[in-house]
């Protein structure tokens, strides 16, 4: 079957090309600007075809019709983009190794306690690397806590079942960590529960007020902002700023623009990482 046979043979409507961008504007924050008509299709397509719908159209007018909020969700976690692997950015990790943790560790010798977020999570590598970092560090799994966090309940899900396909593995995990923290399962890999028990996975909108989560040494809030608008990610700076401890990390994404965020956090270069320094 060639692919364009996958596709609906029936065009989305103007006007329901605008309400979905308003819907997922409005739900998520997401701003889908400009001919995105191919996004929407091919990731709505399966929610058609699953609800017997012959088009997008279709699936546009029972949302108009009636308070829909499971379908709504559904269509909006499809829109979401999850892209995501192992250490990711390592120049970031390397950051964090040779120069967060030995000062984290000099400050907190007495509590011993660190904490870190994954904002934005998606399926969960980032806190696992993060984590696997840490164990590897011969820090304590006793004073580790890392709390992983999405907007999208599914993702959140598959994030906690520590559970991944070889393809997932295949990217940016170094083999030795394979080996050691992973047991095979199947045709999958499940991570082991030293790495699991000290992540832990909730859904959470980062649009929403987000300070009695922390306080956190860290934050990663990767390859989310790119899809909001000026004013949602300098509200986001705001909230994560007071999230942090002073002097705690935020790191984002590479292709992220940081305007705006001079108010609440420096910019530094430690190695090949940019990070941004709580005030
Ligand atoms: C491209 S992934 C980034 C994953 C990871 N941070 C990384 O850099 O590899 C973006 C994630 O942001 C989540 N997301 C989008 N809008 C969100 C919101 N308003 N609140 C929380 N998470 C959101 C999506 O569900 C998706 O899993």
């Amino acid at each position: 079957m060639s692919s364009s046979c996958q596709f609906p043979a029936v065009a989305i409507h103007a006007d329901n090309y605008r309400f979905l961008q308003e819907h997922i504007h409005r739900q998520v924050g997401i701003v889908l600007e400009g001919d995105k008509h191919y996004l929407f299709e091919s990731r709505l397509a399966p929610i058609v075809r699953q609800m017997g719908l012959a088009s997008i159209n279709d699936l546009c007018a029972i949302l108009r019709a009636t308070a829909q909020p499971e379908i709504g969700r559904r269509v909006v976690e499809a829109m979401t983009t999850n892209e995501t692997y192992f250490f990711r950015d390592p120049a970031q990790y390397d950051a964090i190794k040779n120069v967060l943790l030995p000062s984290l560790q000099r400050e907190r010798a007495d509590s011993g306690k660190l904490r870190f977020w994954s904002a934005a999570s998606s399926t969960g590598q980032e806190a696992y690397s993060l984590a696997m970092l840490l164990l590897e560090a011969k820090i304590s799994p006793r004073n580790i806590q890392i709390l992983g966090t999405d907007y999208s309940s599914q993702i959140v899900e598959r994030a906690s079942s520590g559970r991944y396909h070889q393809i997932e593995v295949n990217r940016g995990l170094p083999a030795a960590l394979l080996v050691k923290y992973f047991l095979r399962a199947g045709v999958e890999w499940q991570l082991s529960d030293i790495v699991r028990r000290i992540v832990r996975f909730e859904t959470i909108d980062l649009r929403d007020s987000m300070r009695a989560l922390g306080p956190f040494d860290l934050v990663f809030c990767r390859n989310v902002l790119i899809y909001f608008d000026a004013e949602t990610k300098i509200r986001i700076f705001k909230e994560l700023h007071g999230t942090l401890f002073r002097g705690g990390w935020l790191l984002l994404g590479g292709a992220e623009s940081a305007s705006g965020i001079d108010e609440w956090f420096e910019r530094r270069t430690v190695g090949n990482a940019v990070i941004y320094v709580a005030r």
